[in-house]
C-alpha cells in the first residue's frame, strides 16, 4: 500500500508505519490523517499482523496538527467536519498493540499521537508538549485526558496551561514513556519490543491491551459512584451488622465472612 506521507510495510508480523512529511515536520494534515486511518485499518484486518510500530524521523516525531491547514477554519467547519474524530476512533478501535518510537519533537497532536499508542519508547533528546494554548486553542485528540492520566493533574495542567515541554527524562520519570534509549538504538528497541509481543499468545496480548485500557477508561465520577454503591451494599452483609454492633458494645467483633 503506497502512501504519500507515510511509509508503510508489514515485516515479520509487525506493521511498520513511519510518518514521512519532512518539510512540515510530519504535521498532521488531513491527507496524512487519512493515510494513518487506512494503514491502521489494513493492519487490523490482516491476521498475520500481531503488533505495530509508529515512528517519525530521527529529528522529529510529529509537530502536531497542521496549523496552516487549520488556519482560517471556523467553528462551524471544524464541528461539521468532526475534525480529528476519524483518527481518534481509528486508534480506539485498533485492537493490536502499537508502539510509538519517538525521536525529536512530539508536540500537540504529535504528543497525542504517541499517547494513542500503547507503549512509548523515546530517544534521549526527544521532548513532549501540548503547546496549543499558544495558538489560542486546546488539545483536540485526547491530550487533556491522556496526559493527565499518564503524568497526573499537576504536570498535565502546567503543560496545557503554559505550553511547557517535557524532556524524555522527565517523561520517563513521570510515567509518560516506558523507556528512554539512545537515538541510535531507538528503532532496534522498538522493533525488538514489537517482536517480543508478536511472539506471545496473540489473544492474550489483545486481551491484556483491552483490559489495561479499561483501567484508564473508568472516569473518577464512575469510580466514585461504584465505590459508594458498594459501600451501601456492604450493609447487606452480616459482618457489617456485627462489626458496628460490636463497636457500640465495646467488644471484639466476630466476623464470619457473610
Ligand atoms: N503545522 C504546520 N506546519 C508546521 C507545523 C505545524 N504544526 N510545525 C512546523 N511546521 C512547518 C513550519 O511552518 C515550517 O514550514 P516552512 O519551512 O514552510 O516555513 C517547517 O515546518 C519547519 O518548521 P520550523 O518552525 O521552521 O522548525 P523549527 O525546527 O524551528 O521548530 C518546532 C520546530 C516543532 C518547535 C516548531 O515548528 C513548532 O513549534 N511547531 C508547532 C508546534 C505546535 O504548536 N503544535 C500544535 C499544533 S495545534
Amino acid at each position: 500500500m503506497a502512501f504519500k506521507n507515510l511509509d508503510f510495510e508489514i515485516n515479520d508480523h509487525i506493521g511498520v508505519m513511519r510518518l514521512n512529511r519532512p518539510r512540515k515536520l510530519n504535521a498532521l494534515n488531513q491527507q496524512l490523517v487519512q493515510e494513518l486511518v487506512k494503514a491502521l485499518g489494513k493492519l487490523d484486518a490482516d491476521d498475520s499482523v500481531r503488533c505495530a510500530v509508529l515512528s517519525g524521523s530521527e529529528t522529529v516525531f510529529c509537530a502536531g496538527a497542521d496549523i496552516e491547514e487549520m488556519n482560517g477554519k471556523t467553528f462551524v467547519e471544524m464541528y461539521a467536519q468532526d475534525h480529528f474524530t476519524d483518527i481518534a476512533e481509528a486508534f480506539l478501535k485498533f485492537r493490536k498493540p502499537i508502539i510509538a518510537a519517538v525521536a525529536g519533537a512530539a508536540l500537540g497532536g504529535g504528543c497525542e499521537l504517541a499517547m494513542m499508542c500503547d507503549i512509548i519508547i523515546a530517544a534521549e533528546e526527544s521532548f513532549f508538549g501540548q503547546p496549543e494554548i499558544n495558538l489560542g486553542v486546546i488539545a483536540g485528540i485526547g491530550g487533556t485526558q491522556r496526559l493527565t492520566r499518564a503524568v497526573g493533574k499537576a504536570k498535565s495542567m502546567e503543560m496545557h496551561l503554559t505550553g511547557r515541554r517535557m524532556t524524555a527524562e522527565e517523561a520517563e520519570s513521570s510515567g509518560l514513556v516506558s523507556r528512554v534509549v539512545p537515538l541510535r538504538k531507538l528503532n532496534e528497541e522498538a522493533m525488538s519490543t514489537a517482536s517480543k509481543i508478536a511472539s506471545l499468545p496473540q489473544l492474550a496480548v489483545m486481551a491484556a491491551k483491552e483490559t489495561v485500557n479499561r483501567a484508564e477508561e473508568t472516569s473518577l465520577r464512575e469510580g466514585l459512584l461504584m465505590e459508594r454503591r458498594l459501600f451501601h451494599a456492604m450493609f447487606a452483609t452480616e459482618d457489617q451488622s456485627e462489626g458496628m454492633k460490636a463497636f457500640a458494645e465495646k467488644r471484639q467483633a466476630h466476623f464470619r465472612g457473610r
